[in-house]
């Protein structure tokens, strides 16, 4: 497949793009950075996610988008803006698979979250800023969509060796609390190639 990643350079997108290449796929990557870092065989495309014309150029030609795009600096509106934008650029070029990582703060329809999760939840909506927020304002833009999205509601992200094993569900809370980034990049990978958890915000966290 050909797969367009935003977020490459963050903690969890490198490793992202390193599975994605090591599953043979052809990666294209967009990046604010001049010269950025990843295997050779990444083509990266210039420019920031709230371009719409990098975001064009980016998707061109692709079968799936993967974002692991994340907020630098207090960035509080970065899905809220973005997430309209890849929408459009998706629906242009004719592709219609998107798989990107939200949080487990965020609440969906139908949820049946634990009670420790609800818990969690309220705080960080309560208290957690703008982050929350944006991230389920993205929802709400690929809810309204009719493209094939895919909203991973991650925990706590760790770094440290892949398990290989995510325990991933719906709307149910997993029992863990955290994932490693490592993980979480292999279950990304396997939902851009897959129509599994389409138009819905599973919930993951590490075994
Ligand atoms: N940390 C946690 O415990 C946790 C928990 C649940 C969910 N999450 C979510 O998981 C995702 C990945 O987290 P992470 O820690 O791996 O991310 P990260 O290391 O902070 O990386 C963020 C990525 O987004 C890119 N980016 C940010 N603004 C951009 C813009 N305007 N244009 C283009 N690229 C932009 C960054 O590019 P540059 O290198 O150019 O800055 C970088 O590649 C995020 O959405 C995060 O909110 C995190």
């Amino acid at each position: 497949m050909r797969v367009a990643v935003l977020g490459a350079t963050g903690a969890t997108g490198r490793l992202l793009v390193d599975e994605l290449v090591r599953r043979g796929h052809t990666v294209v990557a967009l990046t604010r950075a001049p010269d950025p870092a990843g295997p050779e065989a990444v083509t990266w495309v210039a420019g920031d996610a709230r371009d719409p014309g990098a975001l064009s150029a980016l998707v061109d030609g692709a079968d799936a988008v993967v974002s692991a795009l994340g907020p630098r600096r207090g960035d509080g509106t970065l899905h809220r803006e973005v997430a309209p934008l890849l929408v459009t650029a998706l629906r242009e070029a004719g592709v219609r698979r998107f798989v990107g990582v939200s949080g487990a703060g965020v609440d969906v329809p139908g949820d049946r979250k634990s009670r420790r999760d609800r818990v969690v939840s309220a705080l960080l909506q309560r208290l957690g800023g703008q982050t929350v927020r944006d991230k389920a304002l993205e929802r709400e833009t690929w809810a309204a969509s009719d493209l094939d999205w895919t909203l991973v509601r991650a925990p706590r992200l760790v770094d440290g060796p892949p398990t290989g094993r995510v325990e991933h569900s719906a709307g149910c809370s997993p029992r863990r609390t955290s994932i490693p980034r490592a993980d979480l990049a292999a279950f990304l990978a396997d939902l851009a190639g897959r129509p599994d958890y389409l138009r819905q915000a599973p919930l993951v966290a590490g075994r």
